[in-house]
């Protein structure tokens, strides 16, 4: 690697597609991969220069895709093999690189692994994934399920039990076993050998586990669990399919879900360079909108992450409410977007935060998550008439106002959210200070959040107002808005909820 060579994910800008809910073109109400195709243009005017496509493999759909059947096929719900080829080609023509969502800690119950291993206890698969006795008709032990219910399923087939972290659809495979590590490496060949740019790995901190499985401390929460997480051997794991990864030809990368509630866990996924590029931090996801609370987060991401460990910044996704319905105003979610893509590090966007959709109200007759999240998974709303854009009846109810909400409306409009965004990435993209250059926060008045941005003569200066009332910010005279979220701060003064990004003045 050259000397001051910096690897393209560090510069780059990722938007997460959730494809069901993107675009449908065959009219089955289910978005595809023709019709990720299809908006392609859309990411392209935004300035987005990577996506990951939340899965898309063979599934029977009990979590929508993250209980995979066939890890080398496409569901035909989703398309073919040839339209994930022709996407993949389509988004590089633009200069999009493209990663794919990889799902090592469990497949489906309907895999082949499983069925196989399923069928008798001296099965060649048996131990692919993790079979115990129970304890006098009780599960091993007292692991809970993520979506409710004990973590064990009794199967009658064998009188034992199965270790499932999520649904009972979807069995941990057994990673201490090589055949397994073998089998899901050549899954990462099939798919770097097509072409893709890289992986985001489903909860990839729980592939490894205790061969104790102790029980879990009573007091301990839902998300920090002995015996599962940051286990030793997920490191080695790790090890091995960034060694993988690094072996293809053009900085093939990896992003790792890696939901730990403390920042030096997230950032021990890191390794010593040599486990993953980059690790998601959810913290964004669950911080109160306080000056308090964000100045907290960055400074700690810097003390508490690794040397050389990269940053990500994530305010929404396919698992939680959407930020603008989170923060519950559009002007704390425009803030919110000036300061993930103000960070040091890879601002990640989630399809629709870019319009400030809020989640759909679904009523009970019409949901279908096991985990309750159907309303962050709402349609994207493409045209302002009756139906989006959409050919039919998409699968879950619209987001509210839908028919301004939508990405033709914003696109008319110089004051929307989707321009804002747009304004926002194109300054990371001309700034060496936002992309590369270090974070130094600043003095600044009660609810005022300021930092620097610099790298050699480039800088930046963000103000972020968290509070309910104006805030008199005085603006040394060398410096001028580049992009402001709300109306421009005129003497230096910032609306309540909005934030500015300034340049020096020429
Ligand atoms: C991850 C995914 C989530 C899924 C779970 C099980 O957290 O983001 O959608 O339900 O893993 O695969
Ligand atoms: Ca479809």
């Amino acid at each position: 690697m050259d000397v001051g060579h910096v690897p393209w994910w560090r510069d780059a800008v990722v938007y997460q597609v959730y494809p069901r809910s993107f675009l449908d073109t065959n009219g089955d109400g289910i978005g595809d991969l023709p019709g990720i195709e299809r908006r392609l243009d859309h990411l392209s005017w935004l300035g987005i220069d990577t996506v990951w496509i939340s899965p898309f493999y063979r599934s029977p759909m009990a979590d929508f895709g993250y209980d995979v059947s066939d890890y080398c096929d496409v569901d035909p719900l989703f398309g073919t093999l040839a339209d994930a080829d022709h996407l993949i080609a389509a988004a590089h023509q633009r200069g999009i690189r493209v990663l794919i969502d990889w799902v090592p800690n469990h497949t489906s119950d309907r895999h082949p692994w499983f069925i196989e291993s399923r069928s008798s206890r001296s099965s060649a698969k048996r131990d692919w994934y993790h079979w115990r006795d129970g304890r006098g008709g009780a599960p091993p032990n007292n692991w809970r399920a993520a979506f409710g219910g004990p973590a064990w399923t009794l199967d009658d087939t064998t009188g034992l039990w199965f270790l499932h972290l999520f649904l009972a659809q979807q069995p941990d495979l057994n990673w201490s076993n090589p055949e397994v590590v073998d089998a899901m490496h050549q899954v990462l060949r099939f798919w770097l050998d097509r072409g893709i740019d890289g992986f985001r790995i489903d909860v990839v901190h729980c592939i490894g586990k205790d061969p104790v499985f102790p029980d879990q401390p009573a007091a301990m929460g839902e998300i920090d669990r002995v015996g599962i997480q940051n286990e030793l051997v997920t490191h080695e794991l790790i090890r091995g399919f960034r060694r993988l990864v690094d072996g293809y030809p053009g900085e093939r990368t990896t992003v790792g879900e890696v939901n730990l509630g403390d920042l030096s866990s997230i950032g021990s996924f890191y390794g010593h360079g040599d486990e993953l590029h980059l690790v998601f931090n959810f913290l964004p996801l669950y911080a109160p909108w306080t000056r308090a609370a964000w100045q907290d987060m960055i400074e700690r991401v810097e003390r508490e992450f690794p040397p050389g460990a990269w940053p990500t910044w994530v305010l929404s996704n396919h698992d939680v409410r959407r930020v603008r319905t989170r923060l519950g105003s559009e002007h704390a979610a425009r803030a919110a977007a000036v300061i993930s893509t103000t960070q040091r590090g890879t601002p990640f966007v989630y399809q629709g935060d870019e319009l400030a959709l809020e989640d759909a109200v679904v009523p009970e007759r019409r949901r279908v998550d096991p985990g309750g999240r159907d309303g962050c998974r709402a349609p994207i709303p493409w045209e302002p008439d009756r139906s989006h854009g959409w050919p039919s009846a998409p699968w879950l109810p619209w987001p509210p106002h839908a028919d301004t909400r939508n990405a033709a409306s914003q696109r008319a409009n110089p004051r929307s959210m989707l321009h804002l965004y747009r304004d926002l990435l194109a300054a990371r993209r001309a700034s060496p200070a936002l992309r590369r250059g270090m974070v130094r926060l600043l003095d600044a008045p009660g609810d005022v959040l300021a930092y620097e941005r610099v790298s050699g003569e480039d800088r930046r200066l963000v103000l972020v107002n968290f509070g309910e009332q104006a805030a008199h910010v005085p603006l040394a005279e060398h410096w001028q808005v580049e992009v402001a979220s709300a109306s421009q701060p005129d003497a230096g003064s910032l609306p309540p909820h909005a934030a500015a990004l300034l340049r020096p003045s020429a």
